[in-house]
């Protein structure tokens, strides 16, 4: 099924905007690059623990392609910890029967970025029981873009299971509840199509501070709704 059974109060997809990373640090006085870093480690932290409670996908908004505009210096270090993940914290998931998949537009990435990302998924176990969703150079324009632009070229009139195919999250089920720490109430550029249905939790709670406690008070919210899909 595209969501989960409405009985079972266990969210199948996760999806979180990890915002306020470098508020967190300037608060402390520290580089946004420190920020950066102590969200990659509640990144890591929160993969386990959404895991641990029986979801199945776990989405990460972890650089959107209006990020790319950011001042290289600030684009170098975000590089290197995902440059560094995928090339060691990864195996850390294989091992424990995870698996990896990218959403976004590879082409905008280093080209030994975008190899690292093609590799991880691709190396990714068989049947994994738990799989992270990267969202990397992601854009929800870009990718309803392109896969009309697909339609197009190929002269096809979709329905929307044919539509679904060719947008990057292909094969993914549409995320049941989207967190965003960090004080917006916004879903700059991330599922927007994929959340027509999606349950939304925000919080002032910056990224780095969004601790398992946290992540399970949302889940228990979402546990307390009634999700209708438009019908009575
Ligand atoms: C937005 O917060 C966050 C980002 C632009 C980057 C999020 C990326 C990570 C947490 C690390 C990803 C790492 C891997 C390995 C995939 P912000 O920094 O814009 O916060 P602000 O609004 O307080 O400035």
């Amino acid at each position: 099924p595209r969501y989960i059974d409405m009985e079972n109060k266990i969210p199948l997809h996760v999806g979180i905007i990890m915002d306020g990373n470098g508020r967190w640090a300037e608060k402390q006085g520290k580089s946004r690059n420190f920020g950066h870093r102590a969200g990659r480690d509640r990144m890591i932290g929160l993969a386990a623990h959404a895991r641990d409670r029986g979801i199945k996908y776990f989405t990460v908004y972890a650089l959107s392609t209006e990020n790319l505009a950011r001042p290289q210096k600030e684009l170098d270090s975000l590089f290197g910890l995902i440059r560094r993940y995928f090339a060691s914290n990864i195996k850390k998931l294989y091992k424990e029967n995870a698996a990896v998949r990218t959403i976004g537009d590879l082409s905008l990435l280093p080209d030994d970025i975008a190899k690292l990302l093609t590799d991880g998924e691709k190396n990714s176990p068989q049947n994994a029981g738990f799989t992270v969703v990267f969202a990397i150079a992601y854009g929800s324009r870009a990718e309803i873009l392109s896969a009309v632009n697909k339609a197009v070229e190929r002269g096809e009139i979709l329905d929307e299971a044919g539509f679904e195919k060719l947008l990057y999250t292909s094969g993914l089920p549409n995320p049941d509840l989207i967190i965003r720490p960090g004080g917006e109430t916004r879903m700059s550029n991330f599922l927007t199509y994929q959340a027509a249905y999606s349950e939304l939790y925000f919080t002032d709670v910056l990224f780095p501070d969004f601790s398992d406690a946290e992540f399970d008070k949302a889940i228990e919210n979402y546990a307390g709704r009634n999700r209708r899909f438009g019908k009575i």
